[in-house]
């Protein structure tokens, strides 16, 4: 009965995700742009709106620019997220190419830092938000939110890891269970339903929600925009 609830509950979640990312960015890449509005100092052709690009998304440059602490956080989050996301994809793939293997073991000997790797830069970013006057008086729930749902799929990682281990092996058969449309039975870890559960709503909130970062910055004029506007007349759509 979890198990079905739960491969139900998790083709919603992966539907509602793909879809739902699917249709921010058809909305993104066909709202008109009326206006020239380049963000300052910005470049005179497409290599460099490439350049300018990569800096931002890679290195948070111009979050670097304006603030530091933010940035240093910021930074941190993402890189967390990386190596959290690099030490899972032993869950979806059997067998393990060898290239993740080496990753693998990489990543489990330094494994007792991931997950505080992951959890640390949240917490800070939380106190940032509540301490930092301008921060909290332009903070809204959902900015709360979803750091509070990282912390606790950080949290609940952790609590896996280090004090209620669930079955691996279990864990992998489910996973790849709902990867190849052949479910398998949910593993009954507490934890592991909890952290499941978690991810879950994650997936669901995410097209709804500021995560949506992660897209929306290729299409924002201010960044994607040539600082050309005498050499090349902007036409207003609706001009
Ligand atoms: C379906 C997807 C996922 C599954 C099946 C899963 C499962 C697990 C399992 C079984 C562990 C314990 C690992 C161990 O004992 O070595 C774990 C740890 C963890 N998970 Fe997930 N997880 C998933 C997605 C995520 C996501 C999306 C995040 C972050 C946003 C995340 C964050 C963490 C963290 C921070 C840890 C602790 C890692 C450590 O301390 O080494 N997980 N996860």
């Amino acid at each position: 009965m979890l198990s079905t609830l739960y491969t139900f509950f998790a083709y919603f979640a992966i539907v509602i995700f793909v879809f739902g990312i699917l249709c921010k960015i058809w909305k993104y890449a066909i709202i008109p742009n009326p206006l020239k509005i380049p963000l300052t100092p910005a470049p005179t052709n497409a290599i460099g709106v490439v350049i300018r690009m990569i800096l931002d998304v890679a290195f948070f440059k111009s979050l670097f620019n304006s603030n530091k602490f933010t940035w240093l956080g910021g930074v941190a989050l993402h890189l967390a997220l990386l190596v959290v996301v690099a030490s899972h994809i032993r869950f979806f793939i059997s067998p393990v190419p060898e290239p993740i293997m080496l990753l693998q073991t990489f990543l489990q000997s330094i494994g007792m830092f991931i997950g505080l790797l992951f959890i640390m830069p949240i917490v800070y970013l939380f106190i940032r938000r509540v301490w930092v006057d301008r921060t909290r008086f332009i903070s809204i729930f959902a900015d709360y939110f979803v750091l509070i749902l990282l912390f606790l799929i950080g949290l609940s990682g952790i609590t896996m890891k280090y004090l209620i281990r669930p079955d691996l092996a279990a864990v992998k058969t489910f996973i790849l269970g709902l990867t190849s449309f052949c479910p398998a039975p949910i593993p009954t870890n507490p934890i592991f339903i909890t952290h499941f559960t978690l991810i879950l709503i994650l997936l669901i909130y995410f097209p709804f929600s500021k995560l949506m970062h992660s897209s929306g910055i290729f299409f924002s004029p201010t960044r994607n925009q040539i600082d050309n506007p005498r050499e090349k007349r902007h036409v207003n759509p609706w001009g």
